[in-house]
Formats: C-alpha cells, sequence, structure tokens
C-alpha cells in the first residue's frame, strides 16, 4: 500500500492507494476513527458494484453503516439533494462524532463533502474515490459543493476529508470514455509539475489503458502527490493552486457554451490544453513541442479535437466568467513540460487568432 501525506496541520490526513482496499476498507478506517454512526453515500451504479462490499467490511468492524444511493449524474449535484441527504444524516441520529464516507466519482465526493461540511457545522468525513478523475483530483483538497442554475460549483467550501482510500481495481468497471476524460487531468499533472509524468504516459499510455496495476499506481501516486503539494502550498486557492487550472480556462468556456451536455469535463480541458499550449508559442514563451507532445497524446486517447463553436462565443464566454479580475483572464501556460506561468498578459486580441486556427 502506498501512503501520502497531505500535509494541512491541523486539517492534515492520509491518502492511501492499493489494489482491493476496498475489501478491507474497514479494517484500514478503524486505524483512523473510532468506530461511529456512519452514513455511506454512493450513487446506483456503483452502489450495485461495490456498496455491499465495503458497507460488510465498515460493519465487521463494528461502524453502524447506514446506505444511501444518488440517483447518477451531475445534475444530483444540487442543494435539493443535499437535502435528502441531511435529512438522512438525522433518520440515522448522526451527531459531530459521526462518519460520511463518500464512495463514488466527484459527484458523490462533491455533494457528500458538501453535506459533511455543513451539517452540524461539519462532522468527519472519508473519500473513497472511484473514478480516476475523483482518484487524482476531486477527493483530495478539500473543495466540496453543490450546483446552482446560476453556476457550477458555486455553492461551497473547503473542507478536507480525515482521510482519502483509493482502490485501483475500481477503475476496472469505470466506462472507458471516463477513464480516458480522467487521464487529460493526469496529462495536465504531467505539463504543469512533471516532465517525467508526462513522459511515462507518453511509453505507458497503453499499460494504463489495459489497467497494469503498477501502471495505474504510479500515475495516481504521482499525480495525488503533485496535488498535495499544491494545496499544501496554497489550500484556499490564492494564487498557486491556480496552476491546477491549466487548459480550465478555454475548457470552462467550452462546457458553458455547450450547457454541459456535449463534452465531458476532462474532453473540455483537453481542448483547453492545446489551445493553452498554442498561446503560449504565439506569446513567444515556448516552443512548438510542447504543443506537438500533448497534441499526439491527446489523439492517441481518441479524444475530439473540434468544437465547431465560434470564437468570438468562446471570447464572450470566457470574459463572462465570475473569476476574471479587472477585465483580465487569468491563464496557465506552459513554458515547457513540466513547468507553467500564471499570465494576466492574455489579450483578446490573440484569443481571436489562436482560436481562428483549428487545432
Ligand atoms: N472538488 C474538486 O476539487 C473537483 C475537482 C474536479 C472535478 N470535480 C467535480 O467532479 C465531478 C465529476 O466527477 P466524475 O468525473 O467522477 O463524475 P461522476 O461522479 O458523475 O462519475 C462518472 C460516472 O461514472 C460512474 N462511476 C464512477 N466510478 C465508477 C466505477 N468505479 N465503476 C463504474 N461506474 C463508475 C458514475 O456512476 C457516473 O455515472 C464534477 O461534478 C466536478 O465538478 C470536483
Ligand atoms: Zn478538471
Amino acid at each position: 500500500m502506498k501512503t501520502i501525506r497531505v500535509n494541512l496541520s491541523d486539517n492534515s490526513y492520509n491518502i492511501y492507494i492499493d489494489e482491493g482496499l476496498l475489501e478491507k476498507i474497514g479494517d484500514t478506517l478503524v486505524k483512523e476513527k473510532t468506530p461511529c454512526k456512519t452514513l455511506l453515500i454512493t450513487d446506483k451504479n456503483i452502489e450495485k458494484v461495490y456498496g455491499s462490499i465495503v458497507s460488510e467490511s465498515l460493519l465487521r468492524n463494528k461502524f453502524d453503516v447506514r446506505l444511501v444511493s444518488l440517483t447518477p449524474g451531475e445534475e444530483q449535484k444540487t442543494l435539493e439533494t443535499a437535502f435528502i441527504l441531511y435529512d438522512a444524516c438525522f433518520d440515522h441520529k448522526l451527531d459531530r462524532n459521526s462518519l460520511i464516507v463518500a464512495l463514488g466519482g466527484g459527484v458523490v465526493g462533491d455533494i457528500s463533502g458538501f453535506v459533511a461540511a455543513t451539517f452540524m457545522r461539519g462532522i468527519p468525513f472519508i473519500q473513497i474515490p472511484t473514478s480516476l478523475l475523483a482518484q487524482v483530483d476531486s477527493s483530495i483538497g478539500g473543495k466540496v459543493a453543490v450546483n446552482h442554475p446560476k453556476g457550477k460549483n458555486m455553492i461551497g467550501s473547503f473542507y478536507q476529508p480525515r482521510a482519502v482510500f483509493i482502490d485501483t481495481d475500481t477503475l476496472a468497471t469505470l466506462p472507458a470514455t471516463e477513464l480516458v476524460a480522467g487521464l487529460v487531468e493526469v496529462i495536465k499533472y504531467g505539463v504543469i509539475k512533471d516532465a517525467e509524468l508526462f513522459e511515462f504516459i507518453e511509453k505507458s499510455l497503453y499499460d494504463i489503458l489495459q489497467l497494469n496495476h503498477d501502471a495505474l499506481l504510479k500515475i495516481i501516486a504521482t499525480s495525488c502527490q503533485i496535488k498535495a503539494n499544491v494545496v499544501e502550498e496554497d489550500e484556499k486557492e490564492k494564487h498557486l493552486r491556480a496552476i491546477l487550472n491549466y487548459g480550465h480556462t478555454i475548457g470552462h468556456a467550452i462546457e458553458t457554451v455547450t450547457n454541459y451536455k456535449k463534452y465531458r469535463h476532462g474532453e473540455a480541458v483537453a481542448i483547453g490544453m492545446l489551445y493553452a499550449a498554442r498561446i503560449a508559442i504565439d506569446m513567444g514563451l515556448t516552443d512548438n513541442t510542447v504543443f506537438e507532445r500533448q497534441l499526439s497524446l491527446i489523439k492517441r486517447l481518441g479524444l475530439p479535437l473540434q468544437t465547431g463553436l465560434k470564437p468570438e462565443e468562446i471570447v464572450k464566454t470566457l470574459y463572462a466568467d465570475k473569476k476574471v479580475i479587472s477585465g483580465r483572464l487569468r491563464f496557465i501556460l506552459p513554458t515547457q513540460i513540466g513547468e507553467v506561468i500564471i499570465s494576466d498578459q492574455v489579450t483578446e486580441e490573440i484569443l481571436h487568432r489562436i482560436l481562428n486556427k483549428p487545432l
């Protein structure tokens, strides 16, 4: 088992990564938390395959478990669903020493964390992420949220889990499209912080897609470590944490213009990363290989490259974003594979030029 420590003074926690971890989740958890009343939150897809494995392991270790299973999908990440979960907390008589367990992808993790952060002003929670995106990204770092009709993830908080348990075996049942979308975030970590990780993905893509355990362990552990390091330095996203948004500026605009229906998050981010690399080249910050290497990986993953969207539409959406600071956009731009800068020097003119050129 690989263990990664996230050092956040009083809010520090461990990320455990291993195969076959779900069966022994209770045995590992008792080392962190005395058995208590526990609300296990999951979704129907995940419940089918892993619900009883996890609840039985917890029960064997004297956790008093109640399982709640949501309808899968982003549409469920709302205050209305949170309310149903609060009801379950009351029904199961949870108190400040109880536990919420999030078993699932980023949707389950985000809403469970939000409920844990707000029920009785905060009760302990742990994450058992089952999608690659959740394992390398959403389960770490303590951003918890629900969506509002006027904006995604707009109602939320920073609230760290007590521990994260990643079982690489769960990826065996994850649909291939979800695996690939999650891999985009791993490629992102390579571009922003770790040239060796990027090279490893280039060399081992076949093994990764075949779910070879060693390859998965390597990419997941490295990604978790990078995210942990960034979050340790900037827990509340004052500055450095923004580098995790590489590819996300244009990516989010594409998701917004298409109403979050046409592209998976990872697919939109992949396109966003390629445009960001193009911008960096245009501004003389880097050379073409930074773009070409990303393009080649993204093509090998079979991800879409064309949006069919009008550049003006994307630009308009970019400037309408709530994160625009005094009229300037903030971009994360690569200077080489493994290194990025945060820039507010990207002009509308550059954007039009870049977006008008097909990838
Ligand atoms: N908190 C953060 O820092 C952060 C970061 C990135 C993304 N997010 C959020 O994460 C969410 C996206 O997460 P996601 O991509 O995991 O989506 P998701 O939770 O909707 O999961 C994707 C699909 O895969 C299914 N699934 C998950 N694991 C499975 C498994 N092992 N086997 C079979 N099916 C499985 C789910 O039921 C769902 O249908 C978004 O809401 C996004 O806002 C949060
Ligand atoms: Zn992302």
